[in-house]
């Protein structure tokens, strides 16, 4: 048998470092986990009770689209928290934000179309479209623009008529592995500039809700004909449930619903039930980002004293990424060295980007306030000696 040329994509290498450090912890070593980008935390009470509650109670068939009463959820949190009108129909509930990529992607574009996207950069946004036929364009972000993309640097990349132009804007806000958000003028240009141009513009909101002092914007404030993907996984402390959602255009409903029914029928029910049962769990919710502000108080002034100390704005979701080419050009080996020698496991750079660019690591603070400190005071006496 020959594997297929679209399975021929990168791995993700925090999946390597997490395996070698699991299997570090079998052999009885004492490992600090920072390189998954997942909560430490199960899902709050009251969604263990509504799982367990509707496992007692539902046959648990298939739920296509989704659960009316979660749609009807989650169109309301769109109201509650960002003044708008949505249309439940408009919600397609997803099995996490990764089957929504799948969806929109396939819904969006044909073979060969081209996607803009900043660097660095979810892994997962340049593999999904490489494997579905599209083409990533990566543009490079920098300090300046807080490793967002800007208004100029996507105008240079559109084309009206032209094969070369973008076909459609991947934007996340939180993103992954800064942490760094658009300004809200930010979002809106990027929003309005797609709507000029009449491409696609998918926003990526699965950080919403994880925040230091700063309001995330969804793109369906500035305009309600983009595609917002998002998640149960991370606010809501779920990523094994998988659970997530998308809002989507009205006139697209039918082309989503349709590949939808195709590919996965349905998202899991007894996640269903629990997660239109978190979504009223913000008490608990919000103590969990508590507990992430305090992580990242502790890394932003424990962190430098160890040597790092160049920053992308942490504004929001769970991550510091953190330059290291005043150390090493090579941070695969960096991370596999602070593994093996001090049990701190976090993230190369190579998964984020590629080049000279490559030379960061990113610290996961979603875990245990004293493991922050333990992970501090090891890298601390590391970078001494
Ligand atoms: C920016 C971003 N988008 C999407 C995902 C996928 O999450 P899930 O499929 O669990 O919803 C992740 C996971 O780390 C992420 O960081």
């Amino acid at each position: 048998m020959k594997p297929s040329k679209r399975s021929e994509i990168a791995p993700f290498l925090v999946m390597d470092i997490f395996n070698r450090a699991n299997a570090l912890e079998r052999q009885g070593h004492d490992i600090i986990h920072m390189e998954a980008g997942q909560p430490g935390t199960p899902a709050p009470e009251p969604v263990l009770e509504a799982a367990k509650h509707a496992l007692a109670t539902d046959t648990m068939g298939y739920k296509p689209l989704g659960l009316p009463q979660l749609r009807e959820r989650i169109a309301r949190h769109y109201g509650d928290f960002y003044g708008l009108d949505i249309a439940p129909s408009r919600i397609i509930i997803t099995s996490g934000s990764s089957a929504g990529f799948v969806l929109s992607f396939l819904a969006l574009f044909d073979s060969g179309a081209r996607v803009g996207l900043g660097a660095p950069y979810y892994p997962a946004y340049p593999n999904l479209l490489n494997a579905l036929d599209c083409v990533p364009v990566i543009i490079p972000t920098s300090a300046d623009s807080d490793y967002q993309l800007t208004i100029e640097q996507v105008s240079k990349n559109m084309h009206e008529g032209s094969p070369k132009g973008l076909d459609g804007l991947l934007v996340a806000s939180p993103a992954n592995p800064t942490g760094s958000m658009l300004s809200k003028t930010g979002l809106e240009s990027l929003v309005h500039l797609c709507g000029a141009y009449d491409i696609p513009f998918i926003s990526d909101e699965i950080y919403h809700g994880i925040t230091y002092g700063h309001k995330s914007h969804s793109a369906l404030e500035f305009d309600s004909n983009v595609i917002v993907v998002n998640s149960f996984s991370k606010y809501y402390s779920m990523t094994g449930w998988r659970i997530g959602w998308l809002v989507v255009p009205e006139n697209m409903e039918r082309s989503f619903q349709r590949l939808d029914q195709n590919l996965y029928i349905a998202s899991p029910t007894v996640s269903q039930f629990a997660a239109l049962a978190a979504m009223d769990a913000r008490a608990e919710l919000d103590e969990y980002v508590a507990v992430y502000a305090r992580n990242r108080d502790l890394l932003l002034s424990g962190l430098p004293k160890a040597g790092f100390d160049a920053f992308a704005p942490a504004d929001g979701a769970f991550y510091l990424y953190a330059d290291i080419s005043h150390i090493t050009s090579d941070s695969e080996s960096f991370c596999y060295r602070m593994l093996d020698e001090i049990g701190v496991a976090a993230t190369p750079g190579t998964d984020f980007d590629t080049g000279a660019r490559t030379a960061r690591v990113r610290f996961s603070y979603a875990g245990k306030e004293s493991d922050i400190t333990e992970a501090i005071e090891r890298l601390k006496k590391w970078r001494a000696s």
